[in-house]
């Protein structure tokens, strides 16, 4: 039976896109457990918005950290000001709720979680989406053995981004942080594709890689940016092609660049079947499996569809059974828009005394993958994992739907 909880306290630091979009729309009216005070942003104009919007205090950051009843610190900065920001925070002894990824670098994160430890804080981050239905979903029938024992997972994510926006960089408002330090592609969307390998197979042994820049240097193409035609250059790398020892024994390929054009692909394959993968950045999303003993549709059938239109399992079909895609039910709520999950997680987390799911030691192995790459790339060797993880608890199957869900995590 779950007991009522007192609300957490939270400062929000960074009022910009994901704040306005999902996270104040979700910490406001989705989640009960999470008590919004004040948010704070480096544009004031920002944050008088959005504190006007939801009838909450416009704070400064130093404001957020010495208020002796804010008892977590949210921080939604682009990459370059995380390390900052989770650092003053903890310094005054807040806990911290970080977005993706936790920092700029291996060194930034490997003193944030020296920092956490020596403060007694809690440390999560983000993406929270592995908490959402089809990525537990995944988890649960992968643990229950559907496609067998994993044997490979495939992370491909491309696409094109270039300096092409008229006011692109020009004020902090058109900051783009995925052409800057940190917030390049493979962290960026690297993450999501991590956070879900990580939480369903575990802890990765060593990894290998390339990286780097295609176009080190880009030109503002935008006819109406002030400095049309001049160079950029780009100082974060923005491809990766990576490959991934997991200590289970699995091994995957991480494919991420954004110097190219769209196209995407997530798949785990095992012993006995493939599952196709949903987009990581959703919380909504497929599943798709492939088996050798998997039902198939009538027309499939030999002599045609059964008159009654039952399936019959492609085992009994003798030398015509053949895989055939299967979309797997979702077992699991947070099936829409639902960042901040993670945090409400951590603030059940806090007040019953477990460990949050979305904690930083997950995050932090996430990063040194990436660093691991990006080291082998470096060096031309291959990169032994120094960190490691115990896989986050699973959420509880209920059959709690809407807001009432949250009861879930209230464990
Ligand atoms: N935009 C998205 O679709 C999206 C989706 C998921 C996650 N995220 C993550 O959310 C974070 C923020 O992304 P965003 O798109 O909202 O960026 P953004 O640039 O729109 O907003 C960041 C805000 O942080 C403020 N800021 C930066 N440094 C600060 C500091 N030291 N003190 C106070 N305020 C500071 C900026 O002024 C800006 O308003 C990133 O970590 C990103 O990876 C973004």
């Amino acid at each position: 039976m779950s007991k009522k909880v007192k609300p957490v306290k939270v400062g929000v630091i960074g009022c910009g896109t994901i704040c306005r979009m999902t996270y104040m729309p979700n910490m406001m009216n989705k989640f009960q457990v999470i008590d919004v005070v004040g948010v704070a942003d480096l544009i004031p104009e920002r944050s008088k918005a959005m504190a006007e919007q939801y009838g909450v205090r416009q704070m400064t950051n130093e404001e957020i950290y010495n208020d002796p009843e804010i008892e977590v610190v949210v921080n939604l900065t682009y990459p370059e000001s995380h390390f900052e920001v989770s650092r003053d925070a903890m310094l005054h002894g807040k806990s911290v709720y970080c977005e993706k990824m936790m920092a700029c670098d291996w060194e930034e994160a490997t003193e944030l979680m020296r920092l956490a430890k020596e403060q007694g804080v809690c440390f999560t981050t983000a993406p929270d989406t592995f908490l959402g239905a089809w990525e537990q979903s995944a988890r649960f029938y992968v643990d229950a053995g559907i496609i067998g024992k994993p044997v490979s997972v495939h992370a491909q994510h491309t696409c094109a981004y270039r300096p092409s926006n008229a006011k692109f960089d020009l004020s902090p408002d058109t900051f783009f942080f995925p052409l800057h330090r940190g917030g390049g592609l493979p962290f960026d969307w690297g993450g999501y594709y991590l956070h879900t390998m990580l939480n369903i197979l575990g802890p990765v042994k060593r990894v290998t890689g390339f990286a780097g820049n295609y176009e080190p240097v880009m030109q503002y193409t935008h006819p109406a940016h002030p400095k049309y035609g001049e160079e950029f250059k780009i100082d974060t790398p923005t491809s990766i092609f990576g490959a991934l020892e997991f200590e289970c024994g699995a091994h995957g390929t991480f494919h991420l660049t954004s110097e190219s054009y769209n196209s995407d692909n997530f798949i785990m394959t095992g012993t006995k079947g493939t599952l196709t993968l949903g987009n990581p950045n959703n919380f909504d999303g497929t599943l798709v499996l492939k088996r050798a003993n998997a039902h198939v549709k009538p027309r499939m059938m030999p002599g045609g569809p059964q008159p009654n239109g039952a399936p019959v399992a492609a085992s009994q079909l003798g030398e015509f059974a053949r895989p055939e895609d299967t979309e797997l039910p979702m077992l699991f709520g947070y099936n829409d828009s639902s960042r901040g999950v993670g945090l409400a997680d951590m603030c059940y987390a806090m007040r019953n005394g477990r460990k949050p799911r979305a904690h930083c030691d997950i995050g932090y192995h996430a990063m040194e993958v990436i660093h691991g790459m990006i080291e082998s790339a470096n060096t031309g060797r291959i990169y032994e994992m120094t960190s490691h993880f115990e896989r986050p608890e699973p959420l509880p199957l209920t059959n709690l739907v809407g807001t009432g869900q949250e009861d879930s995590l209230n464990n």
